[in-house]
């Protein structure tokens, strides 16, 4: 058993962006959405905040951010106050939060919702969407069903019970009561490793900040995940859905 999880990784390594396609992704994504300056949006699973310092800086909108890994959100808060920008940051569970329920136009999770209890998750997504609100939610995806065996790989690194193919993910989010779910984009993995070769990696590291010094066992883990992510480069996937309330 490790002593560390693949999101303390993260968070030790203060990777800025910690999804596949990182902040110009985000960019993209967020050009299609309405945002106006009175929106509320939350930024579920925020990480180290690139993602909601980006969205208060752009749109002057209300922005909540929230994480469960105290370091993530203490990274969180240093970026906020370093980048000049008001933003609620809560530490807290994803599943089951404390905001106030209806109080967000938009919901953006960027590589998050899969590492929970996607269903407990959906249902906390739609109880905190005004009704018309929207969510964006970039997750990993099966291409084609995983085996129980292949599943317990992702599980032992990443601390997640399942990864649904592309129709479990629309059917999750239309069960906790969001009335349309589009796939606004995708690509596998291999496609990300492509563009990425002299990196090895699916993850932009345009961001790092890493806490000195590093234990060297969180280097083991980051390995397994670049070892586990060329393994299944051509059956898994990065798809955004759009869902709305
Ligand atoms: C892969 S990182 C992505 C972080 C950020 N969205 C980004 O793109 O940089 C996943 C994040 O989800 C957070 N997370 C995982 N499970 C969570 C839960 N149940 N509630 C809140 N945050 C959670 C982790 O702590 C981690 O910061």
């Amino acid at each position: 058993m490790d002593m560390f999880t693949y999101h303390d990784v993260l968070a030790h390594l203060g990777v800025g962006g910690a999804h596949p396609g990182g902040l110009a992704l985000t960019k993209e994504l967020l050009k299609d959405l309405p945002i106006k300056q009175t929106s509320h949006i939350l930024d579920a699973g925020c990480g180290t905040g690139q993602t909601a310092a980006f969205l208060a800086k752009t749109y002057g909108c209300q922005v909540t951010a929230l994480d469960q890994h105290p370091l993530m959100v203490e990274r969180a808060r240093e970026r906020f106050a370093r980048e000049k920008v008001t933003i609620q940051l809560v530490e807290g569970d994803m599943e089951n939060s404390t905001l106030a329920k209806e109080s967000f136009d938009f919901i953006i999770a960027e590589s998050v919702t899969v590492f929970t209890n996607v269903t407990k998750t959906a249902r906390e997504y739609i109880r905190l969407l005004r009704i018309g609100g929207m969510l964006l939610d970039l997750e990993m995806t099966a291409g084609v069903a995983f085996s129980a065996d292949e599943v317990g790989d992702f599980q032992e690194l990443y601390g997640l019970r399942e990864i649904p193919i592309a129709e479990d993910w629309r059917s999750i989010f239309r069960n906790a009561g969001f009335h349309s779910v589009e796939i606004v984009k995708e690509h596998t993995v291999a496609h990300l490793l492509e563009g990425q070769s002299l990196q090895k990696d699916a993850f932009e590291l345009q961001e790092l900040n890493p806490l000195e010094p590093l234990d060297p066992s969180l280097y083991q883990i980051w390995d397994k995940h670049q070892r586990l992510t060329e393994r299944f480069s051509n059956q898994l996937k990065y798809v955004v859905y759009k869902a709305e309330k």
